[in-house]
């Protein structure tokens, strides 16, 4: 496996991999990897892309000091992990080269309107400005791609998937399916910091999308649904919604079809989210 430092190195290997005639698929992340982030390694190399992985804790997108400080960062881990799924070329690219004013306010910022203002945008406020700018960096320097996103942040991927046909990226983005442990949690790299009584509270939050996603039903009856197997688990809840997949309006009760059920939650002091298909079903009154 290839290890990338500088931006000029990373531009110029991937103009020559598609010298090459290969197709690049691109991984971004910001290390911590786990099995979620190998499945996005795993698809794309199933589709036989040459496999371009970034791994940059961006400081743009959080919102919270604290967060950033205590984001996890165990380097030889990450190398090992991508480079065992068989990633060709992994970017460890500094902070002085992806915004190179920070933490001064002067920086392009990219901004998706609409979709990115409720949910996750709402309670982290200047979040998304911050992951679509360093996506939209990221797809500048790697150039033509098949990009790669865990569905598992669904609302960034719908996002990223706006971004590119706004901006016209030569970008085809590819959602994957949210990996999960055994015992239903989805996989994420704050889990670490769930005590094991936290874990199993955090149960919850699969449990209940489990169940609504069984269910054909409106939304309100989703909803309605959602929100009290939440608050009978005295959980702390940040939102809970169903929501059009692409524009990330609320459903209405006269929509049809699949939709999206969306939470986010505090547990134990550690902020989790987690989503899944529902179908939406007309009900007699
Ligand atoms: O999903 C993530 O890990 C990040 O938001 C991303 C896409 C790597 C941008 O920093």
């Amino acid at each position: 496996m290839q290890l990338i430092h500088d931006v000029a190195r990373w531009r110029a290997y991937c103009e020559d991999q598609r010298a090459n005639g290969e197709r690049v698929g691109l991984v971004a992340t910001m290390g911590a990897l786990h099995a979620g982030h190998a499945a996005l390694f795993d698809a794309a190399k199933v589709r036989g892309d040459h496999v371009v992985a970034t791994l940059f804790v961006n400081p743009r997108q959080f919102n919270d000091a604290n967060d950033l400080t205590r984001y996890p960062r165990p380097r030889d881990e990450d190398r090992a992990l991508a480079s065992a799924h068989g990633v060709d070329c992994l970017v460890e690219p500094s902070l002085e080269e992806m915004w190179p004013d920070y933490p001064n306010a002067t920086a392009t910022t990219v901004s998706v309107r609409g979709i990115g203002e409720n949910y996750e945008g709402a309670s982290r406020p200047g979040h998304f400005d911050g992951v679509t700018s360093v996506v939209a960096k990221l797809f500048t320097i790697t150039g033509p791609c098949r990009a790669y996103f865990g569905e598992k942040d669904f609302q960034q991927l719908a996002m990223v998937r706006q971004m590119v046909r706004d901006l016209s990226f030569d970008v085809d983005v590819v959602g994957c399916p949210i990996v999960r442990d055994d015992d239903g949690l989805a996989l994420s790299s704050r889990n670490v910091r769930l005590g094991p009584v936290g874990r199993q509270r955090a149960l919850v939050l699969s449990s209940a999308l489990r169940d609504v996603g069984s269910l054909p039903a409106n939304a309100s009856t989703l909803r309605s649904r959602l929100r009290a197997t939440l608050v009978d688990a005295q959980l702390d809840v940040v939102y809970a919604d169903v929501v059009n997949p692409v524009t990330f309006e609320p459903s209405r009760d006269d929509e049809i079809g699949e939709a999206r059920a969306l939470i986010a939650a505090n547990v134990d002091g550690v902020r989790l989210i987690d989503n899944g298909t529902v179908t939406l079903e007309r009900e007699e009154r």
